[in-house]
């Protein structure tokens, strides 16, 4: 089976470029030319949403010289891929907080989502200054809100409330986990998303994580059993055990 939606932190730009006596930035630019591959052989095999961390709320504790040419970096890299990926039918869009964007990055970004809007192929969800905690934060203060509005009772709330003031409401929640770059740890991503989500690490930085890569992670994926609390022979259809030997 072939995940619908695949969320990836793209990790390892810096020790990719560290390998090779390079500056960070480089590593980054390397990166975004894997992105494009990637997004190319996602949109080509038929994956439906492919989510991508680009900026944590966390990476403002970066040195300012990096924040600033990474900000750089998504500008460039929007405005040169942008008729590429509208030509692909590929629907970008941008999650996390943008009130510390540059105005010429806001921009950029609503230009970029009006353009592809229309597009049904692949979803490109790109999550930058994105945090898990972020995302559920929002939600709650806009549950908050109607409650304070006279709009909701507290009783209402339930996980589908919140799931649905979260920010990939409207699309299914993703069924495979990619972190490149050797660190098993999720990093504030999708917390309350990836509750169910597949989880594979690979050591490979993402620069060098290719479209091979990616082949071995789906395979991985298309090899495991999806339980959801579950037994295994109730997902598998075969007859249950209890149950049969009490027909017997
Ligand atoms: C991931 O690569 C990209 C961003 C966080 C922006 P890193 O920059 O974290 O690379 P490493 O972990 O230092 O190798
Ligand atoms: C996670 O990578 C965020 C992105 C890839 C954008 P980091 O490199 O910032 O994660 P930590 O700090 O090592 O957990
Ligand atoms: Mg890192």
């Amino acid at each position: 089976m072939l995940p619908r939606h695949v969320a990836i932190i793209m990790d390892g730009n810096g020790r990719w470029a560290r390998q090779r006596q390079m500056p960070r930035i480089a590593g980054h630019r390397a990166g975004v030319e894997n992105v494009r591959e990637i997004v190319r052989f996602c949109a080509e095999s038929g994956i439906e949403v492919l989510t991508l961390f680009a900026f944590s709320s966390e990476n403002w504790r970066r040195p300012p010289n990096e924040i600033k040419l990474l900000l750089d970096l998504f500008v460039i890299a929007i405005e040169e891929e942008i008729e590429r990926l509208h030509e692909a039918g590929v629907r970008l869009r941008i999650i996390g907080d943008d009130a510390p964007f540059p105005p010429k990055l806001k921009k950029c970004i609503a230009a970029a989502e009006a353009r592809t809007a229309n597009n049904t192929r692949l979803n490109l969800v790109i999550a930058a200054n994105y945090g898990g905690r972020w995302d559920l934060t929002e939600a709650v203060r806009k549950l908050a809100q109607k409650i304070e509005n006279n709009e909701l009772s507290t009783s209402d709330i339930s996980p589908e409330l919140i799931a649905e003031n979260l920010s990939l409401a409207d699309l299914p929640e993703p069924d495979l986990f990619i972190r490149s770059g050797g660190e098993q740890r999720i990093s504030n991503y999708l917390l309350w998303q990836l509750a169910y989500s597949e989880l594979y690490f690979t050591d490979r930085l993402w620069p060098d994580f290719g479209t091979e890569d990616f082949e071995t992670a789906l395979h991985s994926y298309a090899a495991r059993q999806r339980r959801f609390g579950m037994t295994g022979d109730q997902v598998s259809g075969k007859r249950d055990t209890v149950a049969g030997s009490q027909a017997e």
